[in-house]
Formats: C-alpha cells, structure tokens, sequence
C-alpha cells in the first residue's frame, strides 16, 4: 500500500519498536498518530515526526475508541495501525511467594492480547470504509508478538500466553478482513535494544547477544521500522507471522 498522507495508528509509539515503526512510517510519508501512556516522550516523539500524540491505554475499550476519534478528527480514518504497545513482567506459574497471582496474569493478557485486539477491531471497523486502491487494498494492520510466543522461557508463562494469542490471531483475521481489502501481518521480534532492555545490566545485554547465531547483536528499532515499512508495501504479505531474530531460538531459561 502506498504511504503519501495515509493516516497512521502506532501504539507504544513513545519508545522502543513503536518509536522505531513510527518513524519508518513518517518518514514514508504516512500522517502518523502515536497512542501511548508515555506523555512527555510521546508527545516529543510526534512533534519531532510533525504527527499527533494521544494519550491511550490500549487495555481500555473506551480510552483506545477516544483516541480513535482524535485522530481521525485530525487525521482522516486510519490506514495503518501498528500494535507495539506490550509489557513484559517476569514471573513463575508457582514461585517463591507460591502461585503466580491471577490478576499478574490477567493484565499481561489484557494489554498485550486484548490491547492489541481493542485496536484491530477499531482500525478495521474505520479502514473498511476508506476508499480501496487499485489492488482493492483499504487499510493494514501490523501486530507484535515475540518469539517467546513459541519459545517461552522459564518466568515467560503470561508473556508467551499472550503473545501465543495475538499470532493466533493473525490468519483468523486476515480471513475475515479479506473482504474489506484489510491486510493483517505481525512481526515476532527476538532481542532489540529498547528501553525495556536497556533496564538489563550491560553483563545481561551482552550474554543476551551472545546467544544470537548471527549477527550477533541487538536488533535495532529502526531494523523493525523496515519490516513495518516492507510489510504496507507488499500488497502480498498477508496472514503471516515473520520472525525478526537473527536466527535465534531461546533456551527454556
Ligand atoms: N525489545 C524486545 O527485545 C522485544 C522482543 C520481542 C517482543 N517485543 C515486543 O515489542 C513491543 C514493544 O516493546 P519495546 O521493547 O519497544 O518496549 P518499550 O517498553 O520500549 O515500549 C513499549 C511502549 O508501550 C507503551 N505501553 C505499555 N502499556 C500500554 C498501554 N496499556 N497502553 C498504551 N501504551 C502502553 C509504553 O508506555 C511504551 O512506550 C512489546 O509488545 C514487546 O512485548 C519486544
């Protein structure tokens, strides 16, 4: 799809993979809105991309049909959607302190599966009545997973439960959005530098890069950008989860 003004939805968009998506986005040309918690970074990021910042917790049905509506105010309805926003809390299913709290597990579920879902299921309702390109093409949406989705490690139940759900997910809605001309794709990251990582000690960061067959270092934001940006481009990619992980498969711990 093309990019020229298209209006752009980036969750997370303040930090990390969403920051790396929505300037690969922008730069593009796309009119890109960051929905995130993160106000400060949030609205620095947009202001730098001559886009849109809007406060919005994904896990929140309200708060992400809110944010809908700025945007598309500003904007225009939404073409692009990209699901970054997540959170990555360790913790065992039975653990020093005995069994994992449930509500531990329900939230993990809430912003990275339901979130991601919240927002799929709005930018689709909006992209089903944008105008169709020559292809038929209205609208993509762009989802983030991890390959702890197949590869879970140890203290990683809530984590890869979540993320197991939102690559299951990605057919399933590739096929029922077919018909409004809706692509659905996610990305699988395996290890980027971002500020989630970057709280790990440079001994961890780098025990982390050793175990990458190749190459063997941290993927960066702007390399998950490029995928975002290959993924809108090719009318062809659709329904597929791509790893993005230099080949790694993670141990159990
Ligand atoms: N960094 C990695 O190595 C890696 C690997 C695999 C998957 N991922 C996934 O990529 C995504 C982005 O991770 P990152 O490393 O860029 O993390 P990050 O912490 O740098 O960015 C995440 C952003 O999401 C926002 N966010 C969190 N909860 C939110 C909510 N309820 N509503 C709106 N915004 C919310 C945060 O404020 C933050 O700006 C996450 O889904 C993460 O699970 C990251």
């Amino acid at each position: 799809m093309e990019f020229k003004d298209v209006p752009a939805i980036v969750t997370g968009g303040a930090s990390g993979l969403g920051e790396g998506s929505a300037r690969a986005l922008a730069a593009a040309g796309a009119k890109v809105a960051i929905f995130d918690l993160q106000e400060e970074r949030g609205r620095k990021v947009a202001e730098e991309l001559g886009g849109l910042f809007v406060r919005c917790d994904v896990a929140d049905a309200y708060s992400a049909e809110a944010a809908f509506a700025a945007a598309r105010e500003v904007h225009g309805p939404c073409g692009i959607a990209v699901n970054c926003a997540g959170i990555a809390p360790a913790g065992k299913i039975v653990g020093k302190e005995g069994p994992m709290p449930l509500d531990d597990f329900s939230r993990v579920i809430q912003v990275n599966l339901v979130g991601s879902f919240n927002i799929m299921r709005l930018a689709a309702a909006e992209m089903a009545n944008r105008e169709a390109n020559g292809d038929g093409e209205r609208g993509v949406i762009i989802s983030t997973a991890s390959i702890a989705a197949y590869e879970g490690q140890v203290g990683q139940v809530a984590y890869s439960a979540s993320k197991g759900g939102v690559v299951s997910m990605t057919l399933q809605a590739a096929r029922e959005l077919a018909r409004s001309g809706i692509r659905v794709n996610t990305i699988a990251p395996g290890i980027f530098m971002t500020p989630m990582m970057a709280g790990f000690s440079q001994e961890v960061q780098d025990s982390l890069a050793a175990t990458l067959p190749f190459p063997k270092r941290l993927g960066q934001p702007e390399e998950f950008g490029l995928l975002v940006d290959q993924i809108v481009r090719n009318p062809l990619l659709n329904g597929e989860t791509i790893r993005l992980d230099c080949a790694l498969r993670m141990a159990p711990k």
